[in-house]
Order: structure tokens, then C-alpha cells, then sequence
């Protein structure tokens, strides 16, 4: 059973009755453009075929149920006067039904059933695929128009002042707005888009984005995403600029020997980074897998020496796979300290680099990694109506 038919049939098993609706928003791996959203900088991301999946249909009052399978948990909440329980999963479709109605959306009630298959806490936004299909299904109920980019801000908006994590606009953005068969590059400052496809490998047939879970997990990540937001806040305000987006390598460059040593390196990082990923969305416009690969192998080096959000797991992992002959490229994937590699593999031979990859890391490390083969998916969408 996929998990369409999973959720579908535990709805009509608790409410004695068929959804009258199905949505579905994905989870993310992004390609590169690492710690620039929040710098008003660049991200290249992709949707993943892995994502939260809720059946629904529409209560005639202000309650929301919803039922987990994954916590095997139910959720009860009414829309007006909502409060802030922090009690774990249910408050991501607080915290959306919160910042709409902030936001002047009247909302109507429903009834769903929920399930997901983006493994929690890898670091491939299982947060945002809930949030945005929480969006979802308040839009079709409730009856407004999607706006992909709005759902994202409001996503984020629930994220940071509901949930309470200080996280940037990237994960929601591409939940929100992803297309099948595609990366999109989004200037996070604009949330203008560009959808990019995949470069295929040098003989013609297809590349394959493989996502490398270290199975390691950030530890006080919060406190160490917030400072690197600090330190680049810093050395934006020493250039005078709203944010490090404004900074232009030359700018930089002719400053560096000027700037503490850390935040120079913080702001290189980003600078460059941003760079990277530009070229790294013409690389993939003008089919070239080699130049992706290429950034995506100096984006980690960055991450690992300047940024310093690598830990030794990622780069055990990393170096595994760019070992590999048909590895065009591999980087830290995500907010960093654990969490998810990717690599850019030839189509025709993931299993061998599947295979390969795993042995050598749990070879120099004794964990096993997850690994998935990921397919370029559409944002959060409607997937059944009756
Ligand atoms: C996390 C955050 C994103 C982004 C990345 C780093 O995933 O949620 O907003 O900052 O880290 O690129």
C-alpha cells in the first residue's frame, strides 16, 4: 500500500466514511546554496518524492481533528482562541492555522488523517512538508486561492514564532513550490523562481540525485544555527549592508584583511557560496553535469573548512562518494552537524555507487547509512478530489 492508499483507508476507517480530499506536500534535499537563505542569498533545492500525506474532508465547525499514524496520536483543536501547548507534532498545524489567521485568511474546520515517509530529524524538512500540507488542506477547505510563495512566508512565519525554531525560507519555499522533474533556484530575497532540470551524464542517459544519510544527528543545532546567523548578521553590518547578499566577492576581497578572522571566513563562505549557486543553475541550464558536480564538491569544502558545519561523519561520507567513478559530485546537504549528504551519480550505475558507498562507510565509521534514491517531485498539491 502506498501511503495514499494508507491514509485514504485509515480515514474511512475512523470516520466511517471516504476523504473527500487527499494533499500531499514533500520534503527537500537541496543541491546547493547551503546557510545563504537567511542571508537574502541563493538556494538551488529539489523536491523530494518522499512527503506528508493527509486525507480530509470539511467539518461544519471551527474544530480541526487530525490523526497521525506515524505518532499514532490524535490532535484536537479549535480555531478560535488557539493555544500554544508545545505538544510536539500538532503544533506545526497550530502554528499554520495561527499565522493565517494572523494573516487574514478565515479558516474553516476538518477532519484528516495523516502520514509521511521523510525520515524525521535527517535534516530533509520533514517540518515544512507538515506545515505546508497543513496549508494545503486549510486552502482547499477554507476556499482562498495558493499562493505558493505567501503559504511558504506563512509556513516559516508559523516555524519561527509558533514552533519556535529561527529557520529561513528555503524548506517551506520548496514544499511549496516545487515541479516535478525539476530543482529550483530561488533568490530568497525576491522568492522569485526558476525551475532548472537535471543535467544528464556525459553519454546522454539520466544523472541520479542521491541523498546519504549519516544516520548522525545534529546535536545543540539550535544554539549553533543561531550563532553562524549572528556571525553572518556581523559581518553584513561591518560591510554596511542589509545582508551578505549585498557583498560583492570584490567588495570582500578588497575588506577581507580587515575583518576577525572567523567572521571572515563566515562571510566567505557565504559569499562564495552564493556564487556557486548561480553558476551551479546555469550549469544545469546548459547541461552540464561535470560543473555541477564540480560546485557541489567545493560548496562542501567551504562548509567543512570555513563554515565549519560538517562533522566527521559527513565528510567520511562525502569523500566516499566523490571516490567514485560515477560520482559527478557530493556535499553536505541541509543545516549541517549530521544530517544528509548528496551526491549527482550517472544514472546507469547507482546501485554500484549504493553499494559501494555504504561499505566504506561503515567501514571507517561501524553505522549503517539510509540512502535514497530521489526523484525531482511538485510541491505541496491536491492529489485527489471527490
Ligand atoms: C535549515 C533551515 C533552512 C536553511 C538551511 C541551511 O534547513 O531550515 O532555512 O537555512 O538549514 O541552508
Amino acid at each position: 500500500m502506498d501511503l495514499q492508499q494508507t491514509v485514504t483507508a485509515a480515514f474511512t476507517e475512523k470516520f466511517n466514511t471516504p476523504p473527500s480530499l487527499i494533499v500531499q506536500a514533500p520534503g527537500r534535499v537541496n543541491l546547493i546554496g547551503e546557510h545563504t537563505d537567511y542571508n537574502d542569498g541563493f538556494v538551488l533545492p529539489m523536491a523530494i518524492d518522499r512527503g506528508i500525506w493527509l486525507a480530509l474532508r470539511l467539518r461544519e465547525d471551527d474544530q480541526v481533528v487530525v490523526h497521525s499514524l506515524d505518532f499514532d496520536e490524535t490532535a484536537v483543536f479549535p480555531l478560535t482562541n488557539l493555544q500554544n501547548t508545545q505538544s510536539g507534532w500538532a503544533e506545526y498545524l497550530k502554528g499554520v492555522a495561527w499565522a493565517l489567521q494572523e494573516n487574514g485568511y478565515e479558516l474553516r474546520g476538518w477532519e484528516g488523517v495523516m502520514a509521511g515517509d521523510v525520515p524525521k530529524g535527517a535534516g530533509l524538512s520533514s517540518s515544512a512538508a507538515l506545515e505546508l500540507a497543513t496549508a494545503r488542506a486549510f486552502q482547499q477547505v477554507s476556499g482562498f486561492a495558493w499562493d505558493a510563495a505567501q503559504m511558504a512566508k506563512l509556513g516559516q512565519l508559523a516555524e519561527n514564532k509558533w514552533v519556535g525554531v529561527n529557520c529561513g525560507i528555503m524548506d517551506q519555499m520548496i514544499s511549496a513550490a516545487g515541479q516535478a522533474g525539476h530543482a529550483l533556484l530561488i533568490d530568497c530575497r525576491s522568492l522569485e523562481t526558476q525551475s532548472v532540470p537535471l543535467p544528464p551524464a556525459l553519454d546522454g542517459s539520466a544523472t541520479a540525485v542521491v541523498i546519504l544519510d549519516t544516520t548522525t544527528r545534529r546535536g545543540l543545532v539550535d544554539s549553533a544555527y543561531n550563532e553562524r546567523r549572528q556571525q553572518c548578521e556581523a559581518a553584513a553590518a561591518h560591510f554596511g549592508v542589509p545582508a551578505l547578499r549585498d557583498v560583492s566577492i570584490g567588495e570582500f576581497l578588497a575588506e577581507a584583511d580587515n575583518l576577525p578572522e572567523l567572521t571572515r571566513r563566515r562571510a566567505k563562505h557565504v559569499i562564495t557560496e552564493n556564487l556557486r549557486t548561480l553558476n551551479a543553475a546555469k550549469a544545469m541550464q546548459n547541461a552540464d553535469a561535470d560543473l555541477l558536480g564540480q560546485l557541489m564538491n567545493e560548496s562542501h569544502v567551504s562548509m567543512r573548512d570555513d563554515f565549519e558545519i560538517t562533522n566527521d561523519e559527513l565528510n567520511v561520507m562525502v569523500a566516499a562518494a566523490q571516490a567514485q567513478p560515477s560520482c559527478y559530485g557530493a556535499r553536505m546537504t541541509g543545516g549541517g552537524f549530521g544530517g544528509c549528504a548528496v551526491a549527482l551519480v550517472h544514472g546507469e550505475q547507482v546501485e554500484r555507487f549504493v553499494t559501494a558507498v555504504s561499505r566504506q562507510y561503515h567501514q571507517q565509521t561501524g553505522l549503517t547509512p539510509n540512502i535514497y534514491v530521489c526523484q525531482p517531485s511538485a510541491g505541496a498539491s491536491v492529489i485527489s478530489q471527490n
